[in-house]
C-alpha cells in the first residue's frame, strides 16, 4: 500500500472498446419519464445518458475475460468452466462445494427452500428485496438484527453493517434455536449504502451462532468490497491482502449466496457454494428443478469462465482500491457541497439521503423515487429509489414498511465510467439540490405483488 500514498489513484486499466453514450433534450427526458410512470426502472436503456441504476450485470468485463468467453464448453453436463469456476470458488472463498445458478436470487431461492420450514425466524443484517421474498415465500418470518447505527444516515461508524449481539440473541431466547435455521450476513449491505461488517464482528456472530447451533449463510455479493474496507479501516489488516481478508471471512460462515454480477466482473452469473455435504447434495438435487443441470446451473460454459476469471480480477488491489476510490470520489465532492449523503460512503455506491435532500415531503409522498425521477430530468443520470418503495408492504398488516432510510442510490458499476463522468453526475445533482424546494412528491398509481419498486408507477402530485 505505501507505494501508493504519495500519488492519486487512476482507472487500472486502458479503454479498448467504446460504446457511445445518448444525450437527450430536456422534453425527451420529460416525455420517457412520464412514460415510464416515473420509474427509473421503466425507462429505456436508450433514454439514459449515464447509467447508475446498478452495478448488477453491469461491469465492463477485461480482455482476458473476454478472451475466455471464446473458451466456453458447452457441454450440457461436467463442462470444463464448471470446474475452473469451482477451483477459484474454493480458492478464493474457501467453501468445499459450488452450485452455479443464473444469478443470486437463484441460489437464495434453493437455499431457502431447503433450510427454512414454514414458522421459522431468519435474522438478518437489514433486509435485501430478494433475499427476504425468498425467505417469506419458503414459510420464513425475516428479523432485522442490525447495528442501530446502520438505520442513521449520518453516523460514521465505520462498520455499520455489524450485526447487534443483543438483537440476535433477544430473537434466540424469544422464538428458541431450533426455530433459526441460518441467519444471513450481507457483506456488504446495500440496503444500509454499501456498509462493511467488520472481521471482529463476524468472529463474534460465529461464534455466538455455533454455541447454538445456527448456521451462518453470507450473502457474499460484494464480499471482496467488505474484504477492502476491512483491510483499511480494521486494525491488524492493514498489511493481509484482499484476498486473503476475503478467506478468512468466509470461514466464519456455512455457506453463501453469490449474485456474480458485482464483484465477481461478470454480466451474469452466480451461485451457491457450502460446507456441509447434505445440503450440498439436496442443492445440486433442487438446482435441476429451477436453474438447469448441477455443472451449469442457467448458465452458458462461457458465462461460467468469465466469472472463475472475473473472481481472479476481483481481489486484485489495483482493481478494488480504484473501483471504491471512485465511489469515495463522489461522495467526497458531494459532501463538499453540502448535499446530504449516508457516510460513510460505501462501496459500490453514494446514497442521497432523500429525507434530508427533501424534508418538506411526507414519506408517503416518496421523497427517494421523486429525486431519482428529477435527477433523470435534470441530466439523464438514472439511479434507483431505496426506500418506502423497495421496502413493500408487511406481510402480516398489508400495510406500508416505513423505512427509516429513504435513499437515492447513485451506483456505480465496475470499470465502466471515468472521472469526468462522476464530475458531471455531482453537477447534475448540485443542479437539483439548488432547487429542491420547489419539487413536489409522488402518488403510486399502480403497484404489483412482489418486489414492487421494479414495475410500480407514480404520477405527480
Ligand atoms: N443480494 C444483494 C446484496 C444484492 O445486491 C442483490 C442484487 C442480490 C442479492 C440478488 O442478486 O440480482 O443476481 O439475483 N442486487 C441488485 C442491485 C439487483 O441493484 O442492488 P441477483
Amino acid at each position: 500500500m505505501e507505494k501508493y500514498k504519495k500519488r492519486s489513484w487512476a482507472e487500472p486499466y486502458k479503454i479498448k472498446v467504446v460504446e457511445p453514450l445518448k444525450m437527450t433534450t430536456r422534453a425527451e427526458r420529460e416525455k420517457a419519464l412520464s412514460e415510464a410512470g416515473y420509474n427509473t426502472f421503466l425507462l429505456k436503456s436508450e433514454d439514459v445518458y449515464i447509467d447508475l441504476l446498478t452495478d448488477s450485470g453491469t461491469n465492463a468485463m477485461s480482455d482476458n475475460q473476454w478472451a475466455g468467453m471464446m473458451l466456453g464448453d458447452e457441454a450440457y453436463a461436467g463442462s470444463k468452466n464448471y470446474y475452473h469456476l469451482e477451483e477459484n470458488v474454493q480458492k478464493y472463498y474457501g467453501y468445499k462445494y459450488l452450485v452455479p445458478t443464473h444469478q443470486g436470487r437463484g441460489a437464495e431461492n434453493i437455499i431457502s427452500k431447503i433450510l427454512i420450514k414454514p414458522g421459522m425466524f431468519v435474522p438478518g443484517n437489514m433486509y435485501f428485496t430478494t433475499t427476504r421474498l425468498h425467505q417469506e415465500l419458503a414459510g420464513g418470518t425475516f428479523v432485522d438484527v442490525i447495528i442501530d447505527e446502520a438505520h442513521d444516515p449520518a453516523n460514521p461508524h465505520p462498520f455499520k453493517g455489524n450485526v447487534d449481539l443483543d438483537k440476535l440473541d433477544t430473537l434466540v431466547k424469544k422464538v428458541g434455536a431450533d426455530k433459526i435455521p441460518y441467519i444471513t450476513i450481507g457483506v456488504t449491505v446495500n440496503m444500509a449504502g454499501g456498509q462493511p461488517v467488520s472481521m471482529t464482528n463476524l468472529k463474534e456472530v460465529r461464534s455466538y451462532c455455533q454455541k447454538h447451533g445456527v448456521r451462518v449463510v453470507f450473502d457474499a455479493t460484494r464480499a471482496v468490497e467488505n474484504a477492502y474496507f476491512i483491510k483499511v479501516r480494521e486494525k491488524g489488516y492493514e498489511k493481509k491482502s484482499v484476498a486473503e481478508i476475503l478467506h478468512e471471512m468466509c470461514s466464519y460462515s456455512d455457506a453463501c449466496t453469490m449474485s456474480g454480477k458485482k464483484d465477481c466482473l461478470v454480466n451474469i452469473g452466480g451461485f451457491l457454494a457450502l460446507n456441509e455435504r447434505d445440503v450440498f447434495e439436496e442443492a445440486r438435487n433442487m438446482v435441476v428443478i429451477y436453474e438447469g443441470l448441477h455443472t451449469y446451473g442457467g448458465l452458458a460454459g462461457r458465462d461460467m469462465e468469465a466469472m472463475a476469471r472475473g473472481i481472479e480480477e476481483s481481489v486484485q488491489w489495483d482493481h478494488i482500491r480504484a473501483r471504491i476510490g471512485q465511489v469515495e470520489y463522489v461522495g467526497e465532492k458531494l459532501t463538499d457541497l453540502g448535499i446530504p449523503i449516508v457516510l460513510p460512503v460505501g462501496g459500490h455506491a453514494v446514497f442521497l439521503d432523500a429525507k434530508a435532500f427533501l424534508p418538506h415531503l411526507k414519506q408517503i409522498e416518496f421523497p427517494a423515487q421523486t429525486l431519482a425521477a428529477e435527477l433523470y430530468l435534470e441530466s439523464g443520470i438514472r439511479s434507483m429509489e431505496r426506500g418506502i418503495v423497495s421496502a413493500g408492504r408487511s406481510k402480516e398488516t398489508g400495510d406500508h414498511y416505513y423505512p427509516k432510510l429513504e435513499l437515492v442510490r447513485l451506483t456505480f458499476p465496475r470499470r465502466v465510467y471515468t472521472q469526468a463522468h462522476c464530475d458531471v453526475t455531482v453537477e447534475a445533482v448540485d443542479e437539483v439540490f439548488n432547487r429542491r424546494q420547489s419539487i413536489k412528491g409522488m402518488k403510486m398509481i399502480y403497484e404489483p405483488k412482489y418486489l414492487r419498486f421494479f414495475q410500480a408507477r407514480f404520477e405527480r402530485l
